[in-house]
């Protein structure tokens, strides 16, 4: 399902710019290069399948580039790719990333290795590796980071110190990048309508999928009126977050979960 977002951008924002963003072939990854593409964008879309990637990718004449970004020499190519290609990165967005549940007791080793290395090894590489592109450019970075890197969520503690890692790292890395003209936001989105919010529910929900949805929706404050984001939503805010209109933040955890985080 695709939501349609009101038309916030003006529509060549992005016509001389030039985006890297992993976790093309999902469902956030996917959404935010469709929309910096409609802005006028040129793309290096990253995932680690080439038909998926390919798939989003073609349509938007984007340059596709599978890897698998817990490879540090991996990153360094993907760099190294797009600037052969488009000569310039005005902007890096980390958007590839997995799930894990379960409990911490019974949690295994290949877990914490899988989870760990793609969310916060890999966002951390590729962020480390563009440095030097996004410098010349004074550009920006976004981490997809979660609601669940400000709270914890009981029976993902593996996901949790992911996610707050990219945190705190993004913060980290703005201060270190702020003299050099580069910004660094992490954007802590809940629950997306997403293959991965699907695969959670498939995966965890002890056979009731639709269950596992609806405790989730339990959680947020809207009550009755609680819903998921749409991967056209997060993008929003993201291509937001690289925007001029975004030039004074910096070092943000943006929130954006209906107040999931806010307090109870
Ligand atoms: N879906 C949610 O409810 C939710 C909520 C908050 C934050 N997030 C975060 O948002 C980001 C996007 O998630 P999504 O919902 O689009 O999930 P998704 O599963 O649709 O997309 C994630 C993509 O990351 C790719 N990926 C996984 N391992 C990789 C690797 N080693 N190398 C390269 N690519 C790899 C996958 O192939 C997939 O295409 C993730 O960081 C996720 O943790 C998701």
């Amino acid at each position: 399902m695709t939501m349609a977002i009101p038309q916030i951008f003006a529509p060549g924002l992005f016509g001389d710019r030039v985006f890297l963003v992993s976790g093309a072939a999902g469902g956030v990854g996917g959404a935010v290069a469709r929309l910096l593409a409609s802005l006028g964008a040129k793309l290096a879309l990253t995932d680690l399948g080439a038909g998926a990637l390919d798939a989003v990718a073609g349509p938007l004449g984007a340059l596709a580039l599978p890897a698998d970004i817990r490879d540090v020499a991996a990153c360094e190519a993907l760099v190294a790719q797009a600037l052969a290609r488009f000569g310039r990165i005005d902007g890096l967005v980390n958007a590839a990333g997995v799930w894990v549940e379960g409990e911490t007791a019974h949690a295994t080793e290949a877990e914490w290795d899988r989870c760990i290395d793609v969310n916060l090894k890999g966002t951390f590489f590729l962020c480390s590796r563009a440095i030097p592109a996004l410098t010349a450019s004074k550009g920006a970075i976004v981490n997809i980071a979660s609601d669940a890197g400000v709270v914890g969520n009981a029976g993902a503690a593996i996901y949790c110190a992911s996610k707050g890692g990219v945190l705190v790292l993004s913060r980290a890395l703005a201060l270190e990048l702020a003299p050099l003209g580069v910004r660094v936001n992490a954007l802590c989105p809940s629950d997306i309508l997403s293959p991965m919010l699907q695969g959670q529910a498939d995966r965890f929900g002890g056979g009731d999928p639709a269950g596992y949805l609806s405790r989730l929706l339990g959680h947020y404050p809207q009550g009755a009126a609680a819903r998921f984001l749409s991967v056209e939503e997060v993008a929003a805010n993201v291509a937001f977050l690289l925007s001029p209109a975004a030039a004074g933040i910096t070092g943000a955890a943006q929130m954006l979960d209906f107040g999931l985080t806010a307090g109870y």
